[in-house]
Formats: structure tokens, C-alpha cells, sequence
């Protein structure tokens, strides 16, 4: 087996940035799913850094290997731990836990022993991909516990961790059995990262009522002096990549041929996601349903583009989410579509970054509403592609984008009513207005992307290192 590779720099996430997928034509990779990766990938390449991930499917081999220039050593999981770790802990309990118990959350012993385990096993990857006085920058709700377990394999390296969903109000935390045993995992960084200001002040405030640890702001001093951070840090994208890509010729016909195919209508409304409960697609359908059915909008003069990548498809919740939102785009399409005009075109499929530049650019309004989320990505990617100032962004405030994202469209996607009249009122808005708000969106994310991002969480955990060093030598 090949020696391991070696990097200062070493990420380790649940999934690799690349997804083994079979298929009848046989097996191959393909871009992970999800805002994780869109984010990471730049940053590791720009680093040379070594990723320590899962692949998201059994492989043959488990050496570690390169993939379009990125150093990627595999983790193996076998299907009882993809099962437990995954499936279970990471995906039926933390996920509906940190998003709001929208859906709810199942514990498991067996399932938090799969997740001891496979914690252990990443942050070993990890500790041997480091080289001495390493960065070792650990990636959200997956590996809570690999930064304690890493410092105590190597306490020469610093540690980095950064949670890309949201973390939760103490009462909602405190439901998990293992509540401490979290904390404790994540207090093995030095810096701890969140989305939103208010993730930082609930984890200091917790490990302040429940371990009764020190905490000045947003500094928490452990019993044997060594302090860590706890700050926000909003994620972002590759602002100027992705511009280039929109701004190629064949997006530009790409995005008029889907366009044409729509049927040329007067407007474009899109969503994107994962199929996911957290992201209210069902709620953003029902409200364009509802403005067709009162008459304020045209089935022939509008229509709704959904795009819905498959996602977690062995738990049961997202079967159920699923099937609810197959039987309403049904209905809504039976109640109000036409020949040749369905209010509705719901494709359950993800695709390559160039045609979702495509749709980016067709679409002249872009409906984005979860109920709660960390950051959304897609909200800022679509805004890079409106590089001509056109487009509007309806965004829920429950996404974390809306901290910066402030002269979007607003909306509570709890609130149907609220959200009719919000993409009605950016149907109607005149382009002037559109302009002036893309203008300043668009400035908040070419000045604030994701190499900005990356610089200010390391440059801050140099100095969060510099700290327990100094602590550690006194
Ligand atoms: C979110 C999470 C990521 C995750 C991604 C895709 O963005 O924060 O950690 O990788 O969803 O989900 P999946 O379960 O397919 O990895």
C-alpha cells in the first residue's frame, strides 16, 4: 500500500470532495453534494493540502490517491458504520437537532458508538496526514469529536473546526444524551468556528452552564489554562471563478436555449437544493401555486424551474419529503398547468456546475427559503451569475446568507402569505430597483469569498495556536 501523503495543511471532512458513484456504465467520480465542497476544494488547492474523507461508497482500494490534482486519502466506512455514523447519528439525529427539530431527531446507543468510532478513525487518517506543527482543519457536524481525539494523538499540530450548519439554542442541544461529550470533542480545537454570530454565543454559553468553564467573549479558558476560540465565520464561494464561468459565451447560450425551451415566458422563477426538509420547497411551490390560482400570475406567462438533487435517500425522512413534494407538484400542475405550459418543471437530478450557470442566468427571480440553514450557498452563487446587474433574489432570514445577503427579498417561509407577496412584489419590481439591489449583493460577495473567508479563520487560528502555545509553556 502506498506510503500515506503528507501536507502542513490537511482537511478532513465526511465526504472527499469527490463521490464515487456506479452507474450501468460503470463506476466513477463525480463532485460531492453539497455547499462543504463548493467551498473547501479552492482552499485545498490553493493550500496543496491532503484531504482525509469518505468516498460515499465502498472502493476497492483504500490507498490513498489523486483526483484532478487533489491529494485524497479515503476513509473506509463498512455498511453497518454508513448505516449507524451516517445514516443515523450524523443524519437523524445532529441534522434535525441543529436545524430547529423540523423533523425529529432519533437517538440511538448504538448509533453514537458507530459515530465514537468512526470519529476515532478520521482523526488517526488525520494525524498521520499531518506534518509536525501542522494545520489540521476538521469540517462540521460529522467530526465533533475528532478535534479532542486529534490533540491527544498530536498535540503538536493546530486545530481548526468549523460547523457549516447551524448550532442550536441551548434548550435544543441539551437533549442530546451525549451533550457533553460533544462539547468536549469540539473544546480539543483551538479555534471553533460557526456560520452566525449566535451559533458562537450558544456553544460559549453552553460550555459555560454545562462544563462551568471560563468564558470571556468569545474566549473559553480550560482548567489547564489553555484557551480556545469561539467565533462566526460566514462562508462563501469562489466569487471570481464562477463569474468567468457565467460570463462564457456558450452559458450565455445555453442559459437563452433554456430559456426558448421554457417557452420564452415573461418570468423565470428558480429553486435549488438538495431535497432536503430544512429547505421549504414545498412552502415556495405552494405560494407560486397560490398566485396562479388568484389570478395574480399567469401559468403561460410564468413558470417555476426546481431543480431537487437526490440526498440522503436511505433515511426514511427525506422518503417522506420526497413523496410530499412529488404529490404537490403533481397537483399544483394538474390544478393550474396547461398544454405546453405546467406551472411546474421539477427535476430530481443534480448537474455539472456549467449548466447550473446556465439556469442561473435564465432565471429572472430565484426563490431560496429554508427554515433554517447555515449559509446557503446557492443564494450567493446565483447572485456571481447576474453579472449584468440583472435578477432578484428572494431569501429566507432563516438562511445564514441573509446576515449578508440584506438587499435580497426578504422572507419568513413560514408565512405563505408574507412570501406571496414578496415574489410578487420582486415580479413587479422595475429593473432599476433590481439593479441597485444586485449591485450591492453582488459587492458583498466578490469582497467577502471564500478565500477571504479561509484567510480570516486561519489567520485567527494561527494566533488561537500562538495563545495555547504560549499557555502551554508557562
Ligand atoms: C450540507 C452539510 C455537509 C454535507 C452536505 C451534503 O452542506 O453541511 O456536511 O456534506 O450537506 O450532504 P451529504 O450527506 O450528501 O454529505
Amino acid at each position: 500500500m502506498p506510503k500515506s501523503p503528507t501536507s502542513a495543511f490537511v482537511v478532513a471532512a465526511n465526504r472527499l470532495p469527490v463521490d464515487r458513484v456506479e452507474s450501468e456504465e460503470g463506476s466513477a467520480w463525480r463532485v460531492s453534494p453539497g455547499g462543504l465542497v463548493t467551498a473547501l476544494e479552492p482552499v485545498l488547492r490553493q493550500k496543496h493540502g491532503v484531504w482525509v474523507g469518505w468516498p460515499g461508497a465502498a472502493l476497492d482500494s483504500y490507498a490513498p490517491f489523486t483526483e484532478d490534482g487533489l491529494a485524497l486519502v479515503p476513509i473506509k466506512l463498512t455498511a453497518a458504520e454508513t448505516d449507524r455514523y451516517y445514516h443515523g447519528m450524523s443524519n437523524s439525529t445532529l441534522w434535525p437537532l441543529y436545524h430547529d427539530l423540523i423533523a425529529k431527531p432519533a437517538f440511538h446507543r448504538e448509533w453514537w458508538e458507530a459515530y465514537v468510532k468512526v470519529n476515532q478513525r478520521f482523526a488517526t487518517a488525520a494525524a498521520e496526514a499531518a506534518e509536525p506543527h501542522a494545520t489540521v482543519w476538521v469540517q462540521d457536524y460529522q467530526l465533533q469529536l475528532v478535534p479532542a481525539m486529534l490533540r491527544e494523538l498530536r498535540p503538536d499540530v493546530r486545530i481548526g473546526f468549523f460547523l457549516h450548519i447551524p448550532f442550536p439554542p441551548t434548550e435544543l442541544f441539551k437533549q442530546l444524551p451525549w451533550r457533553n461529550r460533544i462539547l468536549e470533542g469540539l473544546l480539543g480545537a483551538d479555534l471553533v468556528g460557526f456560520q452566525r454570530p449566535g451559533g458562537a454565543s450558544n456553544f460559549a454559553r453552553l460550555v459555560r452552564l454545562r462544563l462551568g468553564h471560563k468564558t470571556h467573549r468569545d474566549r473559553i479558558v480550560l482548567p489547564d489554562g489553555r484557551q480556545v476560540h469561539a467565533r462566526s465565520y460566514p462562508i462563501s464561494i469562489d466569487f471570481a471563478s464562477l463569474d468567468a464561468l457565467a460570463r462564457q459565451p456558450e452559458v450565455a447560450e445555453r442559459a437563452k436555449q433554456l430559456r426558448a425551451d421554457l417557452g420564452d415566458p415573461e418570468h423565470i422563477l428558480l429553486g435549488v437544493d438538495r431535497l432536503d426538509y430544512t429547505k421549504g420547497i414545498k412552502q415556495r411551490l405552494r405560494a407560486f401555486g397560490e398566485l396562479i390560482a388568484d389570478g395574480h400570475v399567469n401559468v403561460e406567462d410564468a413558470v417555476f424551474v426546481q431543480v431537487a438533487s437526490p440526498s440522503r435517500e436511505r433515511v426514511q425522512q427525506y422518503q417522506e419529503v420526497r413523496d410530499d413534494l412529488e404529490r404537490w407538484v403533481g397537483r399544483i400542475n394538474g390544478d393550474l398547468g396547461r398544454i405546453g405550459h405546467p406551472a411546474i418543471h421539477y427535476l430530481h437530478a443534480s448537474f455539472p456546475r456549467e449548466e447550473m450557470a446556465a439556469l442561473f442566468l435564465a432565471a429572472d427571480l430565484m426563490v431560496v427559503t429554508p427554515f433554517a440553514d447555515g449559509m446557503n450557498l446557492v443564494a450567493k452563487e446565483y447572485v456571481t451569475c447576474r453579472y449584468d446587474d440583472t435578477g432578484a433574489l428572494v431569501l429566507s432570514e432563516f438562511a445564514g446568507a441573509s446576515d449578508e445577503l440584506k438587499q435580497a427579498f426578504l422572507v419568513n417561509p413560514h408565512d405563505i402569505d408574507g412570501l406571496k407577496h414578496t415574489m410578487l412584489a420582486a415580479m413587479r419590481a422595475q429593473p432599476r430597483e433590481l439593479a441597485r439591489r444586485m449591485r450591492a449583493l453582488r459587492r458583498q460577495v466578490r469582497e467577502h469569498d471564500i478565500a477571504a473567508w479561509a484567510e480570516s479563520f486561519l489567520t485567527d487560528l494561527e494566533t488561537s495556536g500562538d495563545h495555547h502555545r504560549a499557555a502551554g509553556s508557562r
